[in-house]
């Protein structure tokens, strides 16, 4: 998409991390920005924040796990814009790091009706009227490498609605593509460095209907300042990635029309291939820890 000036742009999980600087460079590029988050004191507050800098900022409470409050969300946009160019389907939640036989029916539950049926419900609530007006449009879903390219051993929920999000995006840009409609679809990895964003404290987005039926393994959960501490103490210093320069960056991607959008993607290529090389030997790609 050539320029985002006048776009009515929606983003889930708006209220902080990547959401919150996505909503902010649209909005530097002109767009008409409608920020969606479940936590509303948080979307509030960075809804006022946004719109004290200049344009035109909307806040709608969602929980993109249920789907009548996704479609609420989308007829709010509809009805008081009457179109949406770019749907940013970013919210998302992690559980601690656990064997996959200590993970739990609400481990599951929790993490793949918000990444990964979230989304779908997402693509349900806009894509048709999207398609309808016959604009040029866009949807871009925030995948994670780690799952999306090759996951982390120890996250296995998070990993497997990760890895569900890149595969259900492929299958979406292809039917687009295939209806020869103006819309796309593209995946979003964020990178560049660790990220200093809410998900170190995802447990404050998870409902107690869906609490973890067991406590956590001990050390499993830290925060953001925690694990650079935790990391410094051992002689590791890990570049941490600007969020606004990883925001702008993606708005780049999608400006080029780029199916995938991620700082460092060329590293994609030696990973995946080493992938399928072991996959088709009969082979285990990852080890225990290891990002493969
Ligand atoms: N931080 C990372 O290292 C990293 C890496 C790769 C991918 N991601 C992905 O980036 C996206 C944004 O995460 P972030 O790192 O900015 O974390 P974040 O916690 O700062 O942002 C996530 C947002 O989603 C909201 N949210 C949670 N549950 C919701 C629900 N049910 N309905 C609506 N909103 C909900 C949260 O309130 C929060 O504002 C996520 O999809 C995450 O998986 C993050």
């Amino acid at each position: 998409m050539q320029s985002f000036k006048e776009k009515v742009v929606v983003v889930t999980g708006g209220a902080s991390g990547i959401g919150r600087a996505l909503a902010n460079a649209f909005l530097e590029e002109g767009a008409k920005v409608v920020i969606s988050d479940v936590e509303k004191t948080a979307l509030d507050k960075t809804a006022t924040e946004l719109a004290a800098k200049g344009g035109v900022v909307r806040a709608v409470v969602t929980d993109v796990s249920k789907p009548e409050s996704v479609d609420a969300l989308a007829d709010a946009v509809f009805s008081e814009f009457g179109a949406c160019h770019v749907l940013c389907n970013n919210a998302g939640v992690s559980v601690p790091n656990n064997n996959v036989w200590d993970t739990t029916p609400n481990d599951w539950q929790w993490v793949l009706g918000v990444n990964l049926r979230g989304i779908a419900h997402g693509v349900q609530a806009f894509v048709p009227r999207m398609l309808e007006s016959g604009e040029e449009g866009i949807i871009m879903n925030t995948s994670s490498g780690d799952g999306g390219i090759s996951p982390l051993a120890d996250q296995s929920v998070y990993a497997s609605s990760k890895a569900g999000v890149s595969i259900m995006t492929e299958c979406l840009n292809a039917q687009l593509v295939g209806q020869e409609s103006k819309l796309r679809a593209c995946i979003f990895y964020p990178s560049g460095g660790i990220l200093p964003t809410g998900i170190w404290t995802t447990r404050r987005n998870r409902p107690a209907e869906l609490a973890r039926e067991k406590p956590a393994p001990e050390g499993a959960e830290m925060t953001f300042d925690e694990f650079m501490e935790g990391m410094k103490q051992i002689g590791v210093d890990l570049p941490v990635q600007d969020l606004d320069e990883l925001a702008r960056f993606a708005l780049d991607g999608l400006h080029q029309g780029d199916f995938v959008i991620m700082i460092g993607r060329e590293s994609m290529e030696d990973t995946l291939v080493e992938r399928a090389r072991k996959l088709a030997r009969g082979e285990c790609p990852i080890e225990h820890g290891l990002h493969a």
